[in-house]
C-alpha cells in the first residue's frame, strides 16, 4: 500500500498504474476516456451494470472508477477459471454488453482505438479484450468486465471470436501450456462458448473465419508495439516464443477450421 493506494497485478498496458483507493480504482485514461465514460454510462442506463461505473477524471489524466469485488484469474490460470460453467458465464456476460449495447447510439465523433477494432466496422461497441485479467468472477461466474481501453464499435461477432482466442484458449497445445491448465478440450469449449453467448447458427458458420481475421490483428498490434520499441511488448514476445509460435498458432487454426465449425453446429 503506497499513499497512491493498493497497486492491482494483472495488465500489461498499464502495469504498475493501476490503483484501488477504497471503493475506487485509478489508472490512466484512456485518450477516448470522455466518450467512453458516457458510453459506460449509457449502457448502465440501458440494464448493463457488469463493469466499472465511471466517476471521473482527474486533472492529471487519470480515470476513476468503481473497484469490483471478486477474483480475477492471473497467468498461470487456475483451473476454476477454465471449467466449462465459467466459460459459459463469460458468454452470456458478453452476450448481454453486446445487447445492452444495441440500445446505445455509437458515439461516432468519438476517437475509438483502432489497435484491436473489427477491421470490418459495425455499430455496436465491443470490448476487444476480454482476457482473463479482465473479467471480475464471483463463486465461480463472470460477474463483470473491466478495462474498456481498446472498445471500438465493430460486430458482436468479432468480440465473440476475440473473447475465444483467450477463454477457450485459441492455442496449440504447445502455446497454451505456459499459461493454462493441460488438455482443455478446445473445440467443446468453443462450443461452450458459443451456447453460453446463444450464438445463432448463420453466426456459428462465420466464426472460425473471424477467429483467423482476429488473430492477424492481434499479431499485427503486437508487430506496431515491437516496432516502436515498447519494452514490455519485446519481452513477452522473446518470453513466449517469438514470431514462430504465432506462425505455429495460425498454422493450428487453419488446420482446426473444419473442426471448430463441425462442433459449433452439431
Ligand atoms: N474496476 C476494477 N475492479 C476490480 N478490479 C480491477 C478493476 N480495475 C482493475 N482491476 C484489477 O487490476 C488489474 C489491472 O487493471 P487493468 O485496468 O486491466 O490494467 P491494464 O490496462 O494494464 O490491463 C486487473 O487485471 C484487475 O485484476
Ligand atoms: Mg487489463
Amino acid at each position: 500500500m503506497t499513499a497512491e493506494g493498493e497497486a492491482l497485478a494483472g495488465g500489461m498496458a498499464n502495469a504498475g498504474a493501476v490503483f484501488r483507493r477504497g471503493e475506487w480504482v485509478e489508472r490512466p485514461a484512456p485518450r477516448n476516456a470522455r466518450a467512453l465514460h458516457a458510453h459506460l454510462l449509457a449502457l448502465r442506463e440501458h440494464g448493463f451494470d457488469a463493469a466499472p461505473a465511471p466517476v471521473g477524471l482527474t486533472a492529471d489524466g487519470r480515470e476513476r472508477l468503481t473497484f469490483i469485488p471478486g477474483d480475477v484469474a492471473l497467468p498461470p490460470f487456475p483451473d476454476w477459471a477454465m471449467t466449462s460453467s465459467a466459460l459459459a458465464s463469460v458468454g452470456s456476460l458478453l452476450r448481454r454488453l453486446h445487447d445492452a449495447g444495441a440500445a446505445v447510439a455509437v458515439d461516432t465523433h468519438a476517437e475509438w482505438p483502432r489497435d484491436l477494432a473489427d477491421p470490418q466496422g459495425g455499430t455496436t461497441v465491443c470490448h476487444n479484450d476480454v482476457c482473463p485479467e479482465n473479467v471480475v468472477f464471483r463463486d465461480g461466474r463472470a460477474v463483470a468486465l473491466i478495462d474498456f481501453d481498446l472498445a471500438a464499435p465493430g460486430r458482436p461477432l468479432w468480440d465473440i471470436a476475440m473473447t475465444a482466442r483467450y477463454w477457450v484458449p485459441l492455442l496449440d497445445p504447445e502455446s497454451a501450456a505456459a499459461t493454462h491448465p493441460h488438455g482443455l478440450p478446445t473445440a467443446a469449449r468453443l462450443r461452450t462458448l458459443a451456447d453460453g453467448y446463444g450464438l445463432p447458427p448463420g453466426d456459428r458458420t462465420e466464426l472460425p473465419h473471424v477467429i483467423e481475421q482476429a488473430t492477424e490483428v492481434c499479431r499485427a498490434f503486437v508487430a506496431r508495439r515491437v516496432a516502436d520499441g515498447d519494452p514490455l511488448y519485446l519481452q513477452a514476445l522473446a518470453e513466449r516464443g517469438g514470431w514462430e509460435r504465432w506462425d505455429r498458432v495460425q498454422a493450428w487454426l487453419v488446420d482446426h477450421r473444419e473442426t471448430f465449425t463441425a462442433a459449433l453446429l452439431d
